[in-house]
């Protein structure tokens, strides 16, 4: 039976700690140089509708390193942007390839491809979520504090995708999170949440950082939204990540962004540069738990 990634709640808490542990062994293994070709004949299929660094060059390359192969797509090279439909190319890209990634708008379509299709999907970001960043993040925490139950995050800034796939994720591993955005950009509509985590929605971004173990942020204006944003940002204005935000959270707060980060805007380069942030490790983590993903997937499909 093939298995989709389409958002977070496609795992239970169980099968993302596996996820997490094949993640730490493939990490481990690419450290050491030992070759692990799972993979190998196998083919993914990468159609992009939006830019990316970390998605496309962690998948791209992951599925390299597992011994198989990936095809870049843009949707403008395909006929699905020419009016093909979703159903009659969920159908054909289901006989050439093993599993498809899809970075695009619209999540429905995310979830019509995938009913189409007869291998995995994986969902790279839409505008309602992103399951692949928070997988990783979760892999990055438990490495940096030895933990994941009860480790207290807070989201501050734009209630977005990420936002939103954190809520189900921290729900789901029993973390607290507490999300601190102005009350017109609080995640809309919110998810539903299963698990025994504790999920918070404030305005206040100091009370959020309050006795927080992560500070974590993202872009004010994701792709796809960058009309009429100079509002949008005086209103995140006080949800900077600053010194004086930092400052004010437990003295080992780490801090986290999923990049590409808009310096003197969401975060400041004082912050980003600084002692607390685990940004570049996280950004590498990426790449080990994106392989951990498509292993899981792949494998089980076949
Ligand atoms: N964080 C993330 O998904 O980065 P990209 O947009 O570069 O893929
Ligand atoms: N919220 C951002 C995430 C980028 C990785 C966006 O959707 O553009």
């Amino acid at each position: 039976m093939k298995k989709d990634l389409l958002s977070i709640s496609d795992f239970s808490q169980q099968e993302i700690l596996d996820l997490l542990e094949k993640s730490a062994d493939l990490k481990d293994k690419r450290q050491k140089g030992i070759e692990h070709l799972p993979l190998k004949g196998q083919t993914l299929g990468m159609i992009f509708n939006k830019h990316s660094t970390r998605t496309r060059i962690s998948f791209e390359v992951g599925m390299f390193e597992l011994g198989g192969h990936a095809l870049f797509l843009t949707g403008d090279q395909l006929q699905l942007n020419r009016g093909e439909t979703i159903r009659d190319s969920a159908q054909v890209l289901s006989r050439y390839l093993n599993a498809i990634l899809i970075r695009t708008y619209d999540h429905d379509e995310v979830i019509a491809l995938a009913e189409h299709a007869s291998i995995p999907v994986i969902n790279g970001l839409t505008d309602l979520n992103h399951p692949v960043q928070i997988l990783a993040d979760i892999f990055t925490i438990k490495e940096k504090l030895g933990r994941i139950e009860g480790v207290k995050v807070a989201y501050v800034g734009d209630g977005n995708n990420v936002a939103y796939s954190w809520m189900l994720g921290a729900s789901l591993m029993g973390m607290h999170l507490a999300v601190a955005c102005p009350k017109i950009y609080q995640p809309e509509p919110a998810p539903s949440l299963s698990g025994t985590g504790e999920v918070e929605v404030l305005e206040d971004p100091f009370e959020a950082v309050k006795n927080a173990d992560v500070i974590y942020t993202d872009v004010w204006i994701s792709m796809g939204q960058e009309e009429d944003t100079e509002n949008k940002k005086k209103l995140l204005l006080p949800y900077q990540i600053n010194q004086k935000l930092v400052n004010s959270a437990k003295k080992d707060v780490l801090v986290m962004h999923c990049l590409p980060a808009h310096r003197e805007m969401e975060i400041t380069s004082e912050v980003l540069d600084g002692k607390h942030s685990i940004v570049f490790d996280q950004a590498e983590n990426r790449l080990h738990v994106q392989k951990a993903i498509l292993e899981t997937l792949l494998l089980k499909s076949i």
